[in-house]
């Protein structure tokens, strides 16, 4: 199912809360995509105006930094790590098992809005490689059966969170 629209109002409040914030863009962005999941869009042009900056400087630094998205995504957000320490333990099977669970590719986000998929460089779990996060949750030591009840278990919990 698509997100629902943006609530207008809150987003205004978010951004009112940074007004006039020296050093408060970064903080504001991550405020505003913490509470949709993405920065969208229609955000940029009041978020220049509460930060007295101009729309294009916002937008270049969301475009900047990759941890900002534009784009609505999944319920659940699949980060798979592809650093070393997970490559050595099977972490590219891994990443194939899933992109074919999903049917999807890096970056994509499924046509029902359940599931995106990323990946990350190190996600700082290096001891229980190969390891993976959903959402703010990190699975480690993954082996086929493993991912295979992590996706059923995200799958269950539909409309649940
Ligand atoms: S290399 Fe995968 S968590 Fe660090």
């Amino acid at each position: 199912m698509k997100p629902a629209e943006i609530d207008k109002e809150k987003l205004l409040s978010i951004i009112e809360a940074y007004r006039n914030k020296k050093w408060g863009l970064i903080p504001l962005l991550q405020a505003i995509q913490e509470e949709f999941g993405y920065v969208p869009p229609v955000a940029v042009e009041s978020v220049a105006d509460a930060m007295k900056m101009y729309p294009s400087h916002v937008q270049g630094v969301i475009t900047f930094y990759a941890g900002f998205s534009t784009e609505p995504k999944g319920r659940c957000v699949l980060k798979v790590c592809r650093g070393t320490a997970c490559h050595v333990k099977g972490g590219k099977s891994i990443l194939r098992m899933i992109q074919k669970d999903l049917g999807l590719k890096e970056g994509e986000t499924s046509i029902d809005y359940q599931f995106t998929l990323e990946t990350a460089a190190c996600l700082g779990a290096c001891f229980v490689a190969p390891a993976m996060m959903v959402n703010r949750d990190y699975f480690g030591k993954l082996s086929p059966p493993k991912v295979t009840s992590v996706l059923e278990q995200y799958r269950k919990d539909k409309g649940d969170n």
